[in-house]
């Protein structure tokens, strides 16, 4: 892999140990509803997912939207789509669509909500991608980004510096990790209207985030097998990363990534 585009190589081809970590991550629990709540998504609407990876998102969405709706995922990863397919079950107003080449395979103004969830930072050039976004929604329609700002991380008993050197060393696998705070500018400048910001933030002191933590890891590993110089050697990375465990076993744990919710409407 070109270490240059791992940002976005790393998504296009996972490793089965990846896919299996992140169907963990990304199991959409019942209390994240609150990061939808700004979207005012409503029975009927027709939704974009941007970014659906293994569907549990797109899936929730298609029950709140019910039949008269529509949602649709696109991802760069065909194995996601191909799984989220599969968890589908063949339920007629949500399909899954694999893109390769930054275009939407949707005519113009089809959606009424566009969702793009911890996606923004992995893309080649972000101010294209919400083009693309803002040309699939309708008129009056709203656009609904939840992303991380990969410097807002508390990862306790690690201290600040030592959380600034691992997710560093395992910045190749971000175009911008601070998406969170730009998210609500580069709205501003594809002409997005009524911008709202909130920011959610969630305590993890039972270790529920350590396969993120994990996940960091194989990208410092990744940057390292590139001969990259990462401020942070893989025997220090593995012993953060046993003490963060340690840690959950011992309750002195504590994880936190505040969520960016930015919301804006197309004219
Ligand atoms: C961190 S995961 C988030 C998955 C899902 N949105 C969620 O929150 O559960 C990032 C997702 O974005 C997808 N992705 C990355 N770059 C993309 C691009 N340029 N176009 C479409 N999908 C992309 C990845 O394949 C992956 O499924």
């Amino acid at each position: 892999m070109d270490i240059d585009t791992y940002y976005t190589d790393h998504w296009k081809h996972i490793e089965e140990e990846r896919i299996a970590r992140y169907e963990r991550m990304f199991e959409w629990r019942d209390g994240q509803a609150a990061l939808l709540a700004p979207a005012a998504i409503e029975a009927g609407h027709r939704v974009l997912d941007f970014g659906s990876g293994p569907g549990f998102m797109a899936l929730a969405i298609a029950d709140m939207v019910g039949e008269s709706g529509r949602v649709h995922g696109v991802d760069i990863n065909a194995r996601f789509v191909a799984d989220a397919t599969e968890r589908a079950d063949g339920r007629a107003h949500v399909s899954f669509h694999h893109v390769t080449d930054g275009r939407i395979p949707l005519p113009d103004g089809a959606v009424d909500r566009v969702l793009c969830k911890n996606v923004l930072e992995y893309v080649p050039d972000v101010d294209a991608t919400l083009a693309e976004l803002r040309r699939v929604l309708a008129p009056g329609g709203r656009i609904h980004i939840m992303d991380s700002d990969w410097g807002f991380v508390v990862v306790e008993p690690w201290g600040k510096e030592n959380v600034d050197r691992y997710f560093a060393a395992a910045a190749v696998a971000f175009r911008e990790p601070h998406i969170g705070r730009k998210a609500q500018g580069l709205l501003a400048k594809q002409g997005f209207h009524d911008i709202e910001v909130r920011i959610q933030a969630f305590a993890d002191t039972q270790g529920r985030s350590l396969p993120v933590i994990r996940n960091m890891r194989s990208y410092i590993g990744a940057a390292l097998d590139a001969g990259g110089d990462t401020g942070l050697s893989g025997e220090q990375a593995d012993a953060l990363l046993a003490e963060a465990e340690g840690a959950v076993e011992e309750g002195r744990f504590l994880f936190s990534l505040p969520q960016f919710l930015v919301t804006g409407t197309k004219s």
